[in-house]
């Protein structure tokens, strides 16, 4: 009874109930009230009296709740809380009745933390706050809550900066402080809070640099600092996070090199660095993170090969490599990657062939290598790529045929092989993609007549073939193409006239 844990069920219909068996007779055999519990049950109302009265004060029935009036009735002229607060919403108690957790997520509640009084809370070991309208700073007493293991204000308008004080919470395994508005640099002192697990500082406003001290956190399990203005180096020392699952650090302005120890983090299953100005090489340390399933360094500067060892990395279901400066060939190591459902190299300096072993990723939905400088045939190994939806290949110097397998990509919606220098027939075969909404094979050596089988894409959007050597009339089949609305058909050889209908 001492911990009924009635904070869950803060807008559930069921809340009353609750609140109507606490308010029975029955809750007057509780042990009466330890002075303890008296004085958290007085700095929770202090705290209340200070929030903005809304309506989701009605859902916090705390001391004096509207219908405990009766039961309240003895006391009608002495205002001290007669009752534990251990019952109230959101809050539960140690088996010596005094407050342990306080969860009041998701429960409408506006207001600050300066009436909280931290230093009430003795034995609080969870404070969960998170997705409220809590505004202003992070009071530095915060530190007062010294047995606290998990802290939760997420998802508010907190503004300021973090408070250092709040490296004094030394059992604190979860910190949980992201999209607020903090500002300010990351305080070197958290790297204090040894028992942390789970660092959550992201979609703030933080700046200057990821501190080294984060290297002492040997615990962490998961690390985002993702979508705030931190710049300098990433440290080295978060190669020492050997715990990490998750590393967010997208979104920044992080600048320099990849740190090589980052092969240390061999248990990393997410390593995001995308969206940075990270420069120089990827490290082929790289190649050591076996447990990775998602690897995106897009949007950087990142030069020079994509290192071969990446093939090692074969629990890969998404490589993003995109939009940076790399060069070289695309290692054919990368068709050792079968698990990779998404491959995205686009906006680079990748040239040579494309590794006819591309084959291989059999799971691949999404292939995406445009706008580098891949040159040679399209390997008729791409028509292996049966769960391809997106298939991008445009802005290229590919030459040669389209191989006629591509015929088998039935579940391509999105095919651009746009810009290149294809030549020969466009492959009557393409006719058998009916999932085709948009076909752009634009700009190119493309020659002979479009092929009647286009009258089977009816679900085509854009169709564009504009400036090849097409020649013959145009199919009067096109008028099916009922979806149609682009046609881009012009500096062609082409003949005749549009179908009525388009
Ligand atoms: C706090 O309450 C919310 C629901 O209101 C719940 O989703 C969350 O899991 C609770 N926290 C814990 C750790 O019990
Ligand atoms: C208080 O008690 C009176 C009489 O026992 C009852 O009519 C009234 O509804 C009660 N009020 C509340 C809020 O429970
Ligand atoms: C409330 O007070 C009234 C008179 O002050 C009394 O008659 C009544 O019994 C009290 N009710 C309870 C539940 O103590
Ligand atoms: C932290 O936890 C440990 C073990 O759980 C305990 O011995 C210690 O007293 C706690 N520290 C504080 C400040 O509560
Ligand atoms: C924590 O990290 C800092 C910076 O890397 C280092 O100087 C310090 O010795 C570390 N402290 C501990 C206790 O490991
Ligand atoms: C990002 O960092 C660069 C230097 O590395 C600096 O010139 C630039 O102003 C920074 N941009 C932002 C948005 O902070
Ligand atoms: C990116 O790298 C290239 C050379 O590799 C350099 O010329 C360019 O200035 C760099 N851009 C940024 C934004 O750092
Ligand atoms: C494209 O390939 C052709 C040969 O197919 C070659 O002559 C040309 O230099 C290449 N262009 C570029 C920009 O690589
Ligand atoms: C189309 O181009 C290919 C190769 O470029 C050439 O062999 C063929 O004769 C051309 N066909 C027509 C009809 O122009
Ligand atoms: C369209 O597809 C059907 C079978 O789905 C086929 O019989 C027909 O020949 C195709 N039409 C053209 C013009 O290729
Ligand atoms: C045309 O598009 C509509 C909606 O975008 C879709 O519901 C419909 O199935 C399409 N028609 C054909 C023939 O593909």
């Amino acid at each position: 009874m001492t911990s009924l844990s009635s904070g869950k069920l803060c807008f559930l219909p069921y809340c009353l109930v609750i609140f109507m068996y606490v308010s029975s007779p029955n809750w007057v055999a509780f042990p009466s009230a330890t002075s303890t519990s008296d004085t958290e049950a007085k700095a929770l109302l202090k705290w209340k009296a200070s929030l903005f009265p809304n309506k989701a004060l009605n859902h916090l029935t705390w001391y004096p709740p509207t219908h405990n009036i009766n039961a309240t009735n003895s006391s009608n002229t002495n205002p001290k809380p007669r009752t534990s607060p251990c019952t109230w919403t959101g809050v539960s108690c140690n088996s010596a009745g005094s407050v342990s957790t306080i969860n009041l997520s998701t429960c409408g509640i506006q207001g600050t933390l300066h009436e909280f009084s931290f230093l009430s809370f003795p034995n609080l070991e969870y404070l969960d706050l998170s997705f409220n309208k809590l505004f202003d700073a992070i009071p530095a007493q915060i530190n007062y809550v010294s047995k606290l293991h998990y802290l939760d204000i997420s998802i508010n308008q907190l503004s300021g900066r973090i408070p250092p004080e709040i490296s004094l919470l030394r059992n604190l395994t979860y910190l949980g402080l992201y999209k607020n508005t903090l500002l300010g640099e990351i305080p070197n002192e958290i790297g204090n809070l040894k028992s942390l697990v789970g660092l959550y500082l992201q979609k703030n406003q933080l700046h200057g640099s990821i501190p080294r001290s984060l290297g002492n956190l040997t615990s962490l399990t998961h690390l985002y600092l993702y979508d705030n203005k931190l710049s300098g180096l990433i440290p080295k020392e978060i190669g020492n996070l050997k715990s990490l699952v998750i590393l967010d650090l997208s979104a920044n302005n992080l600048s320099g090199l990849i740190p090589l120890n980052i092969g240390n983090l061999i248990n990393l299953n997410i390593l995001y660095l995308y969206s940075n100005q990270l420069f120089g090489l990827i490290p082929k340390e790289i190649g050591s993170l076996k447990s990775l399933m998602d690897l995106e360094l897009s949007y950087n500067n990142l030069s020079g090969l994509i290192p071969p060892n990446i093939g090692n990395l074969i629990k890969l279901n998404t490589l993003y490599l995109h939009s940076n400066q790399l060069s070289d060939l695309i290692p054919k190591e990368i068709g050792n990657l079968k698990s990779l459902v998404d491959l995205e190299l686009s906006y680079n300096n990748v040239n040579g062939l494309i590794p006819p072993n591309i084959g291989n990723l059999i799971k691949l939905n999404t292939l995406y290598l445009h706008s580098n400088q891949l040159s040679g045939l399209i390997p008729k190994e791409i028509g292996n790529l049966k769960s391809l939806v997106d298939l991008e290949l445009s802005l290229n110097n590919l030459s040669g045929l389209i191989p006629p397998n591509i015929g088998n990509l039935i579940k391509l919606n999105t095919l651009y092989l746009h810009s290149n220098q294809l030549s020969g027939l466009i492959p009557k075969e393409i006719g058998n993609l009916k999932s085709l909404v948009d076909l752009e094979l634009g700009e190119n050596q493309l020659n002979d007549s479009i092929p009647a089988s286009f009258a089977n894409l009816s679900n085509l959007d854009i169709l564009i073939l504009r400036n090849n050597q097409l020649s013959g009339s145009i199919p009067q089949e096109l008028e099916n193409l009922k979806n149609l609305t682009k046609l881009y058909l012009d500096t062609n050889q082409l003949s005749g006239y549009l179908p009525p209908n388009i």
